[in-house]
């Protein structure tokens, strides 16, 4: 299935890593919807962290290579998604209901605003970039 146009920044490996995050949404959510399960819960939770450490540094590479000038804002970010998901992981070590709630209304919401926001200024901007990059060796 296709990334929603609303979530596109137009570059390719962000977009295909960004999918992941819509699919686990939908996945959450409609578990939420029937009967919110341990499982999924659970390895909503664990997807995530991993998730996050790999997807982020990705990202932090592409700024820094083209100089991105809103580096240290994006990463800041990055950061305190990075502290909300420990800090969710840790008070919720066990499946509860209002714990898979939260996931799906907060944290898996926040990476979405996030990705609407601040990766699609990025996109834009390394879109410019490699353009740029493309022109230059044209001559
Ligand atoms: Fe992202
Ligand atoms: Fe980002």
């Amino acid at each position: 299935m296709g990334l929603d146009k609303k979530y596109e920044t137009g570059i390719l490996w962000q977009d295909t890593q960004h999918r992941q995050l819509v699919d686990l949404m939908e996945k959450l959510s409609d578990s939420n919807a029937r009967e919110a399960d341990s499982k999924m819960f659970t390895y909503t939770t664990a997807f995530l962290a991993m998730y996050v450490t790999h997807h982020f540094n990705l990202e932090e590479q592409y700024m820094k290579a083209y100089g991105y000038p809103e580096l240290e804002f994006h990463l800041k970010e990055h950061q305190k998604y990075i502290d909300m998901v420990k800090t969710f992981r840790r008070d919720h070590t066990h499946f509860s209901g209002e714990g898979a709630l939260f996931l799906e209304k907060n944290i898996l919401k926040w990476i979405l605003d996030h990705i609407m926001d601040n990766d699609q200024k990025l996109g834009a901007f390394i879109r410019i970039e490699e353009r740029k990059r493309i022109l230059a060796q044209e001559g």
